[in-house]
């Protein structure tokens, strides 16, 4: 509920302001029969903000808790195939669209040897999991994360631990090497004949992590070992990308760019955040930061790195880099501390699904500089996807989770809301409204992504200039639920709280009312 005495903007029926004594707003609008709150939307067609880059619609998995094994990873489970693979939260995944695995860590990283991983099962060695507890027996490893990737469509994203360049240099040449050469000739062995082609390696995970097990906690000790890292595995196959661990300290980001800039592709952000108990809109205010961290560090990366690297040493052979350094948000999450192992099997309700919807908003909104991204993380960790031994369930934000990827285009549109000054509880700072827009190159859609994140109030709203590219189909996708606390649970899987709708609309659409607590696609055509 809002506050009782409230100015309510009218913006559309003439600038009118009303203040409104004793009444909520919610009763105000049932008194009009109307949606009271305003709003408009610009879209700036002349200046695209880039291409949207397919990679930042990916997911993490990592050793810990119940995230591989008993997520999507369970022998001799009634569910499984074989191999162990959970064939329920297979299918689920692949509806989801990830386009990037990460894996296997997180901090897991820092204890991990890869060569623990492959090969025969009964040979794999199993080892304490001394950074999330218990053990891991290694039976998901290299080989079938790749696989695992293949079958979800997503491209694998690894990540060495920071102990020795040549045992990442090593994974390189197991995964991508395809001469008559030792751990080439290992991965032919295990039965793989052809190259894994991994494009995307990782040095190390928030290396500034004091409470960690990483050595490597200073900046200038990282960017040391970092380069010696670069050569090992660039050397071992050119083509790689490789993602830098920054950390949420401007001189470790500074320094790390300063020094690396040439061979870096990515430098890593991550991002997790929680609601106040009692005033679930305070998650948007914290998601929004998100998006200064990125714009502080996008202009870090344009002051200290060279736009494009022509030549590099002819020493280190690398190929030159063509485009400008991205960030790679390679853990983005809502973290609320729930149960299971680490507390980290958090239970999502309606009002965390509008925080993962303006999530995307933010990533496509700053595409440009947003290179890569993957969901932390995908399976009863911090998960869109939660099992027991005999079900699973999709939480809810798994729902616009795939809406954004079914839906986007692959230019980002830069475009402007406003709202009335009507606030959410506990969300002072955030608009009621949070949106970004879409191109598709191959046949001109344009696609409006609109959160109305309000949990009472529909937003009725102008949409400014998108009528003078003369549309003339509009279809409406819309994702709602009951209220914004409605969660799916494993006790009824069969249950969804969220309701997906669809429909056209006729004529000229100029304005349109966003329900409360929605998330809306609306796709504009001309056929
Ligand atoms: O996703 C859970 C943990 O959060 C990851 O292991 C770590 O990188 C982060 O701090």
């Amino acid at each position: 509920m809002l506050s009782r005495r409230h100015f309510i903007s009218l913006a559309a029926t003439g600038g009118l302001s009303l203040t409104l004594k004793n009444r909520s707003v919610a009763a105000i609008s049932q008194l009009f029969n109307k949606p009271l709150l305003q709003a408009s939307i610009y879209i700036d067609f002349a200046n695209p903000e880039g291409l949207i880059d397919k990679a930042i619609y990916g997911q993490f998995i990592e050793h810990l808790g119940r995230a591989i094994n008993g997520g999507i990873f369970e022998e001799g489970s009634p569910l499984s195939d074989k191999k162990g693979i959970r064939l329920d939260v297979l299918e689920k995944i692949k509806q989801m669209q990830p386009t990037v695995l990460r894996y296997p860590g997180g901090t897991f990283t820092k204890i991990y040897h890869w060569m623990d991983g492959i090969g025969p099962l009964n040979e794999r060695h199993g080892r304490p999991n001394l950074i999330w507890g218990g053990v891991e027996n290694n039976h998901f490893g290299t080989d079938e994360a790749v696989a695992y990737s293949k079958i979800i469509g997503a491209e694998p994203y690894f990540s060495v631990n920071m102990g020795t360049a040549e045992e990442a240099g090593n994974w390189v040449e197991y995964c991508n090497g395809n001469q008559d050469t030792y751990y080439t000739n290992l991965r032919r062995k295990n039965g793989h004949i052809d190259p894994f082609k991994v494009k995307y390696w990782g040095l190390g995970n928030e290396e500034a992590a004091k409470p960690d097990i990483g050595r490597l906690q200073k900046v200038e000790d990282y960017v040391k070992e970092a380069w010696f890292y670069t050569k090992a595995m660039k050397l071992q196959d050119k083509s790689i990308k490789l993602i830098l661990s920054g950390a949420d300290d401007n001189a470790w980001n500074e320094y790390l760019l300063k020094e690396m800039g040439d061979v870096c592709d990515y430098i890593s952000l991550h991002c997790y955040v929680g609601a106040d108990k009692t005033k679930p809109a305070s998650l948007f205010p914290r998601i929004e930061k998100l998006e200064k961290n990125i714009l502080d560090l996008k202009q870090k990366i344009q002051v200290l790195t060279p736009a494009k690297v022509a030549n590099f040493h002819r020493w280190y052979r690398f190929p030159p880099r063509p485009a400008p350094v991205k960030i790679a948000i390679d853990e983005l999450g809502i973290w609320e501390s729930g149960g299971g192992a680490y507390n980290l099997e958090d239970q999502y309700n309606w009002n965390h699904a509008l925080g993962t919807a303006t999530f995307f908003n933010i990533m496509q909104r700053q595409a440009s500089v947003v290179g890569m991204a993957t969901w932390a993380q995908t399976v009863n960790v911090l998960a869109p996807i939660m099992t027991s031994k005999t079900a699973s369930v999709c939480q809810t934000i798994y729902y616009p989770m795939q809406f954004y990827r079914k839906h986007a285009g692959n230019i980002s549109l830069k475009c402007e809301v406003k709202t009335s000054d009507i606030q959410m509880p506990g969300a002072e700072g955030a608009q009621v409204l949070d949106v970004s827009a879409t191109l598709n190159d191959a046949d001109g859609t344009l696609t409006l992504f609109v959160v109305n994140r309000h949990p009472e109030l529909a937003v009725k709203t102008g949409l400014g200039n998108i009528n003078s590219k003369k549309y003339n189909t509009v279809k409406v996708y819309e994702l709602n639920a009951a209220t914004i606390l409605a969660i799916n649970t494993l006790e009824q899987p069969q249950k969804n709280v969220v309701i997906a709708s669809e429909r056209k609309l006729n004529g000229v659409v100029s304005e349109y009312t966003f329900p409360a607590h929605s998330i809306s696609a609306l796709v504009f055509k001309k056929v």
